[in-house]
């Protein structure tokens, strides 16, 4: 699909400019939203996650058959490299620039979708999670993306402009993961990705999933997680294995070891239902990315959580 519609509208003000939205003023609801993903972009974790993401889209696309899409934490949708929030950190130079040039095959489908995005020798561009599904719909598909943070929800629905089959919406997430189960083409995607400032997201979303797999138990659900306490990730592992879900397989990418300092290590994809060929495809591939974005202290994992 042509990008030719994507109008890249990276917002570049600052983290309180939406502060005076009477809307938005309750406290809880302004801690949630502190979180931009500019910040972060194409970093380790989003190098795990869209890796992931692709694989799934692909695989929905190879019948004819229409498939819905829900991306319940959408994010802005396109990242600038050189936007003030994500210069400032420039994760993405630990994720997806170690890699941008690689050669290796299984990663052809994730690095031909960032290229569409820029041009082929040089990155400037990083595509979120809505570009990617853009890319990789067909007209016959639909999607939702749902995003609650003003700015980004202003900078989605310009990037989305000019794709008739995606609807943006600034919705909870997990409300309409509810409301859209089961879908009506009968075959659908759920990514879920929060930023967990919220610690009761860490059960949240098992609740979320559980809730739609009840409603639509042949739905893939991608539930992205990160690892800055490994207990909350063995929670969650957990949580999942006793919440009746089944054929569920576990990926995690690292780039330092597990440690009691402040940040995120690693992160990991949860993938309910997931297409046949992925355990396969990211067996191999991932203790090489580890390899490639870890600076030596990379480490992975590839697991069935809950059998089929
Ligand atoms: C990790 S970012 C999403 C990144 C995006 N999925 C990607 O891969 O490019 C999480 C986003 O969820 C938004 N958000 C937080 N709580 C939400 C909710 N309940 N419903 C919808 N969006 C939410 C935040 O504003 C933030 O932009």
């Amino acid at each position: 699909m042509s990008n030719a519609y994507l109008l890249l509208r990276c917002c570049t003000r600052s983290r309180c400019a939406w502060d005076n939205a009477p809307l938005d003023s309750a406290p809880e609801y302004r801690r949630l939203l502190s979180y931009r993903h500019a910040f972060h972009a194409g970093n380790h974790a989003d190098v795990l996650k869209h890796l992931v993401l692709i694989e799934i889209l692909r695989h929905l696309g190879k019948k004819d058959a229409s498939f819905d899409y829900l991306d319940t934490h959408s994010g802005g949708g396109l990242f600038a490299l050189d936007a003030a929030e994500t210069a400032s950190l420039q994760e993405y130079k630990s994720g997806i620039d170690c890699i941008y040039g690689s050669d290796e095959p299984a990663l052809a489908p994730y690095l031909e979708t960032v290229k569409a995005f820029n041009t082929w020798s040089s990155l400037s561009v990083y595509p979120g999670s809505p570009a990617i599904a853009a890319h990789w719909l067909r007209p016959q598909d639909r999607a939702w993306l749902c995003e609650l943070h003003p700015a980004d929800h202003e900078a989605l629905v310009g990037n989305m402009r000019g794709y008739c089959n995606i609807r943006v919406a600034r919705e909870d997430g997990f409300a309409k993961l509810k409301a859209l189960m089961p879908p009506a083409s009968r075959r659908a995607a759920v990514l879920i990705d929060p930023s967990y400032e919220i610690k009761s997201d860490y059960d949240g979303v098992v609740d979320a999933i559980a809730g739609a797999y009840r409603k639509f138990p042949s739905g893939t659900y991608a539930l992205w997680y990160p690892v800055v306490e490994r207990v909350r990730v063995e929670r969650l592992e957990r949580r999942v294995a006793d919440s009746g879900l089944r054929n569920v397989q576990q990926f995690e990418l690292g780039i330092a070891p597990d440690t009691d300092a402040k940040g995120m290590t690693a992160s990991g994809m949860i993938v309910v239902n997931p297409p046949w060929t992925l355990l396969d495809t990211l067996q191999p591939l991932l203790p090489t990315l580890a390899g490639a974005l870890g600076d030596g202290a990379g480490h992975s994992r590839c697991a069935v959580l809950v059998p089929e």
